[in-house]
């Protein structure tokens, strides 16, 4: 596997593999890789010859209270973890080559921002559609791939993507979790054993809607309840529970004019965030879609 770090060289590598006939394909990352981006890297490989990951701890998407400075960081950790997954060329670059002396521009996506994680963390998707649109960028055209866990972020890159007219194609990839049911995230490293045995609660809260819901309940109020339920018992704080529509993120609310209590339809996302100790955790599933055993 190829290690680069500057803009330069892993723009001319994807551009040498395009002029190869290769399809590129790239996995963006900030390190502290787990078997959930091992399983991207394998799916980028299934659209692509050259199989690029980069790792950024991007400090744009932090605020200010955030982890940025304690964020897991452990590049040859990881890029032994690339390896083994066959990745071809691994970008890591230097905070000053993705945001050069002068640089000015920054990408915000509208609506599907303001939603679920959008208030309670001011300026965290700008941050990410700012920098993803610059690894893109200089990826070119190319399939890129990126996890379901973070289901509203890739439901605002697709949306950048189409707008702005991105010549890449987006693939979601399945939420890969624990046997125990808990979702695989570089921030499950700061839970303890006793929060990690209450983080299960969203898993668990997330299976019985999904049960409900394969029962014929339509409820947004009752489905949500039943993950609130979970969740309150066992998080320090939550964010929110939430069920909404799964391409427009818009929460299921009560008919305005009828007052006609909330039901979704053939699909509907279930979204969860909240903090565990001092850790925020997300998850989320789609019901009518995905079968969460
Ligand atoms: O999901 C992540 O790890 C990050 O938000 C991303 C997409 C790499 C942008 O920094």
């Amino acid at each position: 596997m190829r290690l680069v770090h500057t803009p330069a060289e892993f723009r001319e590598a994807c551009d040498e593999a395009r002029r190869a006939g290769q399809r590129v394909g790239f996995v963006p990352t900030m390190g502290a890789l787990h078997e959930g981006h091992l399983a991207l890297v394998r799916e980028a490989r299934k659209h692509a010859q050259l199989v690029c990951v980069s790792i950024f701890v991007n400090e744009a998407q932090f605020g200010p209270n955030e982890d940025f400075s304690r964020y897991p960081r452990d590049l040859a950790g990881d890029a032994e973890k690339l390896r083994g997954a066959s990745a071809d060329l691994l970008f890591a670059p230097a905070a000053a080559a993705m945001y050069e002396e002068g640089e000015a521009t920054r990408v915000r996506v509208s609506r599907l921002t303001e939603v679920l994680c959008g208030p309670f963390r001011p300026g965290h998707f700008e941050g990410v559609t700012t920098v993803v649109a610059k690894l893109l960028g200089l990826a070119g055209s190319s399939v890129a791939v990126f996890g379901r866990k973070d289901y509203q972020q890739l439901a605002v890159i697709r949306r950048m993507v189409k707008d702005l007219y991105m010549p890449v194609e987006i693939v979601g990839h399945p939420i890969i979790r624990e046997e125990s049911g808990l979702a695989l995230s570089s921030r499950n490293a700061y839970l303890s054993a006793d929060e990690r045995a209450r983080a299960l609660s969203l898993s668990r809260g997330l299976r019985k809607a999904s049960a409900a819901f394969a029962s014929g309940e339509r409820s947004a109020t009752a489905l949500r309840g039943l993950v609130h339920a979970e969740v309150v018992a066992n998080a320090d704080s939550i964010d929110y529970v939430d069920v909404a529509d799964p391409d427009t993120l818009s929460v299921f609310s009560a008919d305005v004019a009828s007052g006609a209590p909330p039901s979704v339809g053939a699909r509907a996302l279930v979204a969860i965030a909240c903090r565990v100790g001092k850790t925020r955790l997300i998850d989320n599933t789609v019901l009518g879609e995905d079968v969460l055993a």
